[in-house]
Parts: C-alpha cells; sequence; structure tokens
C-alpha cells in the first residue's frame, strides 16, 4: 500500500511572488500547495506605503487561476523613511500583517532598505505596541565581515539588542542558515520565532561550490557549512514552536542566475512540499511536519490554522530542468533530481 501523510493545508510564511508576467506564471505554484503565503515586498520599487502594497496585494488576486483557494499575506518594506502612523494604519486596516525589515544592500532589492536600525525605532517601538510582527533578513552589511559570517554578526550587533529592549515586538527571524542562529531564536522567548527554507535543510555550501560553481544553490543568506544544515534539521523536525515553513522561493530567469554576477535565489515553490517532507522522513520525524508546515506559523502569526487537508503520497516525482513561468525559463530547486514524496492535492 502506499504510505500516505495527510495534514492541514500548509502555509508558506515567506515568499517572493515578484509582478507582472512573471507573478502570473509563479503564483501557481505557491497557490497548489499553499493556502496563505507571506508575501515579500522586494519589488523594484519596493511595497513603501499602504496604496502600494494595496495594489499589489490587487495585482495578485487577478492573476491567481479561476478555482484556486490562496489568501496573499501582504508585507511592508521598511525604509529609513517610514512613517509609524502609515505602518500602524495599513496593519489596523489590514492591508498588510507584517513589515520586512532589509538590511540595506543586503540582498537582491534591498537597496532602500534600512541603514541602521536606529533609524526605525519609532516604528518599531510602535510596532511592539500594536502586536505586528517585524520580519528581518538577518546579515550585516559591513564590507569587512565575511560573507559566511554575516548573520551570526548580524544577531550579535543589531537582533540580540533589539530584541533585548523591546522585548514585546514580535520577530520573524527570516530564512535562518546557522547554528548560531538556531541558538538565539532557542534561547529567546515567545516573541522570536524563525523560518526555515527548503534549501538549508538539503544543502551546504559544498553544493554550490564543489565541481563547479552552481548559480542555482545561491541564495542569501548563502548556504553555510555542514554542522550549520545538521542545527538546521534538527530544529525544524525538533517540534519546537518556534521553527516553520518559510520557502523563501525566489524565482530568477535562468539567465539572470547563470551570469558572470548572478543574482541571489532558489525558486523552490514548484515542490516546495515534497522537498520539505522529505527531511522529515529522513530525520524520522513525520509525525512533526504538520506543526512546522500548518500550525506553528498560525500560532505565531496569531491566525486561524486551516481547515482543508492536503496528502502527500510515497509516490516518486521527476522535478523538470526548467519550468515556464509565463514565458520565463526558470530552473527549479532539485531540477532534474527525483524525489520520494508526491503532492497529490
Ligand atoms: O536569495 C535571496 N533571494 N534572498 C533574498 O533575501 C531575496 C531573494 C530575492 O528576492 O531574489
Ligand atoms: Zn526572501
Amino acid at each position: 500500500m502506499t504510505q500516505q501523510l495527510t495534514i492541514r493545508r500548509p502555509d508558506d510564511w515567506h515568499v517572493h511572488l515578484r509582478d507582472g508576467a512573471v507573478l502570473q506564471g509563479v503564483l501557481p505554484h505557491t497557490a497548489r500547495q499553499f493556502a496563505r503565503a507571506i508575501v515579500m515586498p522586494n519589488l523594484s520599487p519596493p511595497m513603501t506605503d499602504c496604496a502600494g502594497v494595496a495594489a499589489y496585494r490587487q495585482r495578485i488576486e487577478a492573476a491567481l487561476p479561476a478555482g484556486m483557494d490562496f489568501t496573499p499575506l501582504m508585507t511592508l518594506y521598511l525604509t529609513d523613511a517610514t512613517d509609524p502612523d502609515e505602518v500602524a494604519r495599513g496593519f489596523a486596516e489590514g492591508v498588510f500583517v507584517a513589515a520586512k525589515l532589509y538590511p540595506a544592500h543586503a540582498t537582491t532589492g534591498s537597496a532602500h532598505g534600512v541603514t541602521d536600525v536606529a533609524n526605525i525605532r519609532a516604528v518599531l517601538e510602535r510596532m511592539a505596541a500594536i502586536g505586528m510582527p517585524l520580519l528581518v533578513h538577518g546579515e550585516v552589511t559591513d564590507a569587512h565581515v565575511d560573507i559566511f559570517d554575516r548573520e551570526a554578526v548580524f544577531i550579535e550587533r543589531t537582533l540580540a539588542p533589539l530584541v533585548r529592549e523591546l522585548p514585546e515586538l514580535k520577530v520573524v527571524f527570516e530564512h535562518v542558515t546557522t547554528e548560531e542562529a538556531v541558538r538565539f531564536v532557542e534561547g529567546s522567548g515567545p516573541n522570536v520565532a524563525a523560518t526555515i527554507t527548503p534549501q538549508h535543510l538539503h544543502i551546504n555550501r559544498n553544493a554550490m561550490l564543489v565541481g563547479g560553481i552552481r548559480p542555482h544553490m545561491f541564495c542569501l543568506p548563502v548556504a553555510k557549512r555542514e554542522k550549520h544544515r545538521l542545527a538546521l534539521r534538527a530544529a525544524a523536525t525538533s517540534g519546537s514552536a518556534k521553527f516553520f515553513l518559510g520557502t523563501d522561493s525566489a524565482p530568477h530567469a535562468v539567465g539572470a542566475k547563470e551570469s558572470a554576477c548572478g543574482c541571489a535565489g532558489i525558486f523552490n515553490a514548484p515542490f516546495a512540499l515534497e522537498s520539505y517532507v522529505a527531511v522529515f522522513e529522513e530525520e524520522g520525524a513525520l509525525d512533526r511536519f504538520e506543526a512546522f508546515a500548518s500550525l506553528n506559523g498560525p500560532a505565531f502569526y496569531g491566525l486561524p490554522v486551516n481547515e482543508a487537508k492536503v496528502t502527500l503520497e510515497k509516490v516518486a516525482v521527476a522535478v523538470p530542468d526548467q519550468i515556464d513561468a509565463n514565458g520565463t525559463q526558470i530552473v527549479p530547486f532539485h531540477a532534474g533530481e527525483s524525489l520520494s514524496w508526491r503532492f497529490a492535492g
């Protein structure tokens, strides 16, 4: 008999859906598997006010194929100039559910990000007062800090002081990639949680660099040493309510990845659940997959869990070499591999 796993329909607590033609091409992949997703605001130009975020939400809803059941949860892009009143108004009116902190120049689409968290202190205090989550890209951008150390240094310099000074602020440490981040989240109070991507559970930095440079394994924060991957796998499968699913699916056209200066980002949406469940099976933790994928995120965000169910079957699926996203060719995570679980709907 086919082995099956049925769980409440999951949500993706961190995704890049892009805009325009590519949005139309990538959105069905996320909407097929997830009931809701936290949509990143790092478009060009970034989504820095209520009107822009509301219009982007309408474009996402318009791009959703008929019959698909999916709710985008929108986010605001913080800049040095963000107005605390605009943040509070958009949160109260349900325009967005969280705000994203990109340190300026840390990653794709972060040029308008925050140059120093001191500059958004009034915004953060207001968010703490109204219970609005802060979503953090946790890397320093100091040229003197090695790229593999940027997350750990961010904890020391920025995140630990912030959490100490504003303990009421709800913080999601996004796409954690290090043992240091896991320990920090575990050692913090209930207002601090983290998302974990499929790629950081599957690959270490060798996948990017051994045998040739492999741009489709490059994302930010960059994959680290094996000991960090093992710490992330232990955290994700531990049953702790502090860790939940966030794919960070970040599509880029194949030519933008395979370039002298390739973009950061891994497109994992098409086989996201298949990728995650493989890790839980390997770790002997299939019984904890539902908490990670479908329960911990809503609990942290204060949202109801989904009532619908989805089923994964132990049937092999072949991941294609490329996916046509409405005219843009994109290489998915696990391209050319066979995965042992299939999303059955
Ligand atoms: O690899 C990444 N890609 N990391 C990010 O933080 C941004 C993302 C993107 O938008 O492409
Ligand atoms: Zn991201």
